[in-house]
């Protein structure tokens, strides 16, 4: 198990910091084209060296800032999941947004569900802040289904936001506030 500074616990994951053994599994999430296409990103093929320079740097880098990159870890064997990074977090406004994925044999066991819940409360509790927003396509049913259980609700759609595969897509927002999401989860 890799230490962690901070006991960010679920009841099924915890999150932790990036580790220099982590490659071999962004090697397969970078793998994930479906999955770079909901996130808003199309990286270019990239070496295996890249990947392992770039974990490197994540790894060694001393967290500054109020956007952090977590490693999403089994409780239960110290597996790594998955990856979730926060974004626009401003910590005098209150708000922040965040992207996550989850490798895909892990998918489908409530992982993703369970380590938003210890960001949010990480987020809320700990450090204050308001208010949680993410930016979904259209398309990506998980993803809305996924925040919409967590209690998340749509506030507005940005049309025509990218053009893939031969269509538009939507790019949806969703959000909750703090308040919201204690009355859900509890503290
Ligand atoms: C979206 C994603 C993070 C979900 O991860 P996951 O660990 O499989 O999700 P969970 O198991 O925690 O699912 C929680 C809920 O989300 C919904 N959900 C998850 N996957 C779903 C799917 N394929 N179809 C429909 N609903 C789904 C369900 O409501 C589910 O609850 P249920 O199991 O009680 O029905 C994962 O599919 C992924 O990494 N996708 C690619 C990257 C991505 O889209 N990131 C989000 C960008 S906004």
């Amino acid at each position: 198990m890799i230490p962690n500074g901070t006991p960010l616990a679920g009841k099924l994951v915890r999150l932790r910091g990036v580790a220099l053994e982590d490659t071999r599994d962004h090697l397969e999430l970078f793998a994930d084209d479906a999955a770079a296409l909901f996130m808003d990103v199309t990286p270019p093929p990239q070496s295996e060296a890249a990947i392992d320079d770039w974990t490197s740097w994540l790894a060694r880098k001393i967290p500054t800032g109020p956007n952090r990159f977590f490693q999403i870890e089994r409780l239960a064997d110290g597996e790594h999941v998955g990856g979730l990074r926060t974004n626009d977090a401003d910590p005098a406004a209150g708000v922040f947004s965040y992207g996550l994925q989850i490798l895909q044999k892990h998918r489908g066991r409530g992982y993703a569900r369970d380590a938003i819940t210890v960001c949010l409360r990480f987020h809320c509790m700990t450090l204050r802040y308001e208010s949680a927003h993410v930016y979904v396509f259209e398309n990506n049913l998980a993803s809305i289904r996924l925040h919409e259980q967590i209690g998340f609700t749509l506030e507005g759609r940005q049309r025509r936001s990218a053009f893939y595969s031969e269509e538009f897509l939507d790019l949806l927002r969703y959000s909750i506030a703090k308040e919201s999401f204690l009355k859900l989860h509890g503290a």
